[in-house]
């Protein structure tokens, strides 16, 4: 029989929240205020649940946030801990996110990598995506 893998993919719960803040702060430390951590975990939760988590022996070792709004598919803010990389866990982490995408009826992933962290680039290629002719552009409301 397959050994089981020591990390676990799954749902995000309450209990991870501490865990969470400092995986997206260790991963992440130059967000702006408005993606500081904790606020973006409350204000996902207010709107969806689609945040996974990969937990080992209780302690968040990576995780990444999905959306779906009905036409496309989104991913954000994928990390793992600088000391579990490279071990196949970000892959894992973003074929779980896809597939529950595809559950809600998705048919396309988009994400966005910022220019100063181009590298990430070699990761996604090795799941299949691939860069787009398209130019982002957004526009702050609040
Ligand atoms: C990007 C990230 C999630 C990858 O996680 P990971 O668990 O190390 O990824 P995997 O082990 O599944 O990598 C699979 C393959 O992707 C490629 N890859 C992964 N990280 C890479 C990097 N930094 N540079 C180039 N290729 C990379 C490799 O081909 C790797 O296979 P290999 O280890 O056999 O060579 C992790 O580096 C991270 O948390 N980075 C900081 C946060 C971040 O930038 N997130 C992305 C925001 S868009």
């Amino acid at each position: 029989m397959a050994e089981e893998p020591s990390v676990k993919i799954r749902a995000y719960r309450a209990t991870d929240r501490d865990g969470l803040v400092d995986l997206w702060r260790t991963a992440f430390p130059n967000t702006p205020p408005h993606n500081e951590p904790a606020r973006m975990i409350d204000a996902k939760l207010a709107v969806d649940d689609l945040i996974l988590i990969a937990e080992e022996s209780e302690i968040v070792v990576g995780a990444c946030m999905a959306g779906y709004d009905g036409h496309r598919g989104w991913l954000y803010a994928l990390a793992v801990r600088p000391e579990s990389r490279r071990k196949g866990l970000g892959v894992r982490i973003v074929l779980h996110a896809v597939e529950k995408l595809r559950e809600l009826g998705c048919i396309k992933v988009n994400l966005q990598i910022r220019s100063d962290n181009a590298e990430v680039e070699a990761f996604y290629q090795t799941l299949g995506f691939a860069r787009e002719d398209r130019i982002s552009m957004g526009l702050r409301i609040d």
